[in-house]
C-alpha cells in the first residue's frame, strides 16, 4: 500500500489513514508499482461470464484471450510481490485451474480454498456449482502466516453445537477449530443489477483480517468499479 501511495503517478480517488484507492485499468496502474514492494495481493477479476461492467470492459472474450489478459496482469502482480509475499486469486474453478498452473511457474502453491457459494444457478448436464476457488500462492516461503482458530460452529436457531466430534469434544482446543480450506461464511457478492446490500468491498477479505489469518496487509488489487464501490 505504501509503495502505491508514495510512488504511483496515478491520483487516488479515495484515501484514509489505512491507504489509498485508485480507479484505473489494472494494466495501466500495476506497471507504476515498484518491483518487490507489495506484501499481499488480492484479485477478484471479471470471470468472463458476459457481465456488463461498462464500456471499457469486455467480459465475453474467447477463452484463450481471457487467459492471456489474466497472464499479463498476473505477471505484474508477481513482479510487485515482495519475497515471501502472498497472492490470492478469486475466480471460477474453470479459470483457476489454468491460472494456478501459470502462477505455479513463479510462485509457491499454498492452498486452493473452496468458498462456498449459495444461490448459484444450476448448469444443465453438470453438477450444481457450489463453490468458487480462492487460490493462495506465496513468493517463496511465506513471510507471515498465522493459522487462526475459528469459533466452534453452532446452530443459528438453538445455539447448540452442530457436531459432536465423535465423542472427543473435550479434546478440542478451547480457542476454537483450525481454519480449513473450505469457507462457508462468506456472503455472496452480487452483481449491481441484483444486489441490495450496501457493503461488499471487504467481504471476501474479511476472514483474512478478522481471523488474522494473514497478518501482512499490502496492496489489495481489487477489481472493482468505483461506481460499484460507492453505490454498493
Ligand atoms: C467479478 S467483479 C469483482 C466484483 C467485486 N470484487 C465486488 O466485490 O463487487 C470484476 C470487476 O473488475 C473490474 N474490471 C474489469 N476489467 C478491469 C481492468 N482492466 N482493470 C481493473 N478493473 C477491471 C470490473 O469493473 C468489475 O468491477
Amino acid at each position: 500500500m505504501n509503495a502505491v501511495s508514495q510512488e504511483s503517478s496515478f491520483e487516488a480517488i479515495f484515501e484514509t489513514q489505512l491507504g489509498k484507492l485508485y480507479h484505473a485499468d489494472c494494466l495501466d496502474l500495476l506497471p507504476t508499482i515498484p518491483s518487490e514492494s507489495v506484501d499481499l495481493i488480492f484479485a477478484d477479476p471479471p470471470f468472463n461470464l458476459g457481465k456488463e461492467y461498462g464500456d471499457k470492459v469486455d467480459d465475453n472474450r474467447e477463452d484463450g484471450e481471457y487467459l492471456t489478459w489474466c497472464y499479463h496482469w498476473l505477471d505484474e502482480c508477481i513482479r510487485t510481490l515482495i519475497p515471501g509475499g502472498s497472492l490470492f486469486l478469486y475466480n471460477l474453478p474453470k479459470w483457476n485451474i489454468p491460472l494456478g498452473t501459470y502462477l505455479g511457474q513463479s510462485l509457491t502453491f499454498r492452498n486452493w480454498i473452496a468458498v462456498d457459494i449459495k444461490f448459484g444457478l444450476p448448469i444443465p448436464g453438470r453438477l450444481y456449482p457450489s463453490h468458487y476457488s480462492l487460490l493462495y500462492y506465496t513468493k517463496g516461503k511465506p513471510k507471515t502466516f498465522n493459522r487462526p482458530r475459528v469459533p466452534i460452529p453452532v446452530c443459528r436457531h438453538c445455539g447448540g453445537e452442530i457436531k459432536d466430534y465423535g465423542g472427543h469434544r473435550d479434546k478440542l482446543n478451547p480457542e476454537g477449530l483450525n481454519l480449513t480450506d473450505v469457507w462457508t461464511d462468506i456472503p455472496p457478492v452480487r452483481h449491481r443489477s441484483t444486489k441490495n446490500r450496501q457493503i461488499h468491498l471487504v467481504e471476501v477479505a474479511q476472514p483474512m483480517r478478522q481471523q488474522n489469518a494473514w497478518n501482512a496487509i499490502g496492496l489489495a488489487v481489487r477489481f472493482r468499479t468505483v461506481s460499484q464501490l460507492y453505490k454498493g
